[in-house]
């Protein structure tokens, strides 16, 4: 096995990916945010990718999702651990909290969303692919132990809204959200979420909550500082999560799910040619 940690900043500690090497990708669908890192986390074989670029340059809608994973595939990955910063859209997700997140609503457009687009070298045929459960129980129940084996505050389910950003949410955007049953608002679970899926890869994501979006009363809306500072003071957590979730995974003999993520695929193909 090996696994994918799409993320980024945080883990550029160098004591914590041993003997990395970069790895400069070229795919069907393009280039990746940046160059992979290929290396190990404590004896497990892992490849880091930053989903903005390590220079944070792209924005979420222009971030080439379908390249990141395509990339992380074709370096052997068959597990992808996320990381994302959100909103929170309730109150008892608190700002420093950790969502592993089970579900998503999708309020993004014009993004690729899918790999069977008849792009040369990419698969072939027209994909549609079943969506419940969106993301891989078992990737979301190693990050979970790993969340309340270190201790945090760990939510076990959320659905993550998926705006297209790059603005914020207006007041009425954040109410109807909440009313929707969004859990937390971000700008880009999907279509990472989906892309994985369509890759028949195990993926799940890890959220760190950073604020409370702008829905509450007598509150000022989120702000860019806001974010970046609860960023930074709580990504040490999310970090350790996912140490701590692929030492999990790589301890389990049993991967037979990952056969179910590669069968759910094959079966949701029509007009292969
Ligand atoms: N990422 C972090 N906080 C967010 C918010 N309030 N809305 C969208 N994306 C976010």
């Amino acid at each position: 096995m090996q696994i994918g940690i799409i993320g980024g900043s945080g883990f550029d500690d160098p004591n914590l990916f041993e003997n990395p090497i970069e790895r400069d990708i070229t795919t069907p669908f393009g280039k990746p945010s940046d160059v992979l890192l290929e290396g190990s986390i404590k004896g497990v074989s892992c490849v880091l990718l930053a989903r903005h670029g390590r220079k944070h340059q792209y924005q979420p809608s222009d971030v080439n999702y379908r390249a990141n994973i395509w990339a992380l595939k074709s370096l052997g990955c068959t597990h992808i651990l996320a990381t994302t910063a959100t909103g929170s859209l309730v109150e008892q997700y608190r700002p420093g909290d950790l969502v592993v997140l089970d579900d998503f609503i999708d309020r993004t457009w014009g993004r690729q969303c899918t790999f069977y687009d008849r792009t040369e070298g990419g698969p072939r045929g027209v994909c549609h692919l079943p969506m419940r459960p969106a993301f891989c129980e078992k990737a979301r129940q190693a990050l979970l132990s790993a969340a309340r084996g270190r201790g945090h505050v760990c939510h076990a389910t959320g659905t993550a809204v998926t705006k297209q950003g790059p603005r914020f949410s207006s007041r009425a955007e954040s109410l109807m959200h909440r009313q929707w049953g969004g859990h937390v608002v971000n700008m880009t679970t999907v279509p990472e979420v989906a892309l994985a899926k369509e890759a028949g890869l195990s993926y799940a994501a890890v959220a760190l909550v950073t604020d409370y979006d702008c829905w509450r009363e007598n509150e000022q809306s989120v702000s860019v500082s806001e974010v970046l500072e609860m960023f930074a003071r709580n990504i040490k957590k999310a970090i350790d999560v996912i140490v701590d979730a692929v030492q999990i995974l790589a301890a389990d003999s049993d991967y037979s799910y990952l056969d179910c993520h590669k069968d759910l695929v094959t079966s949701a193909i029509m007009l292969k040619n």
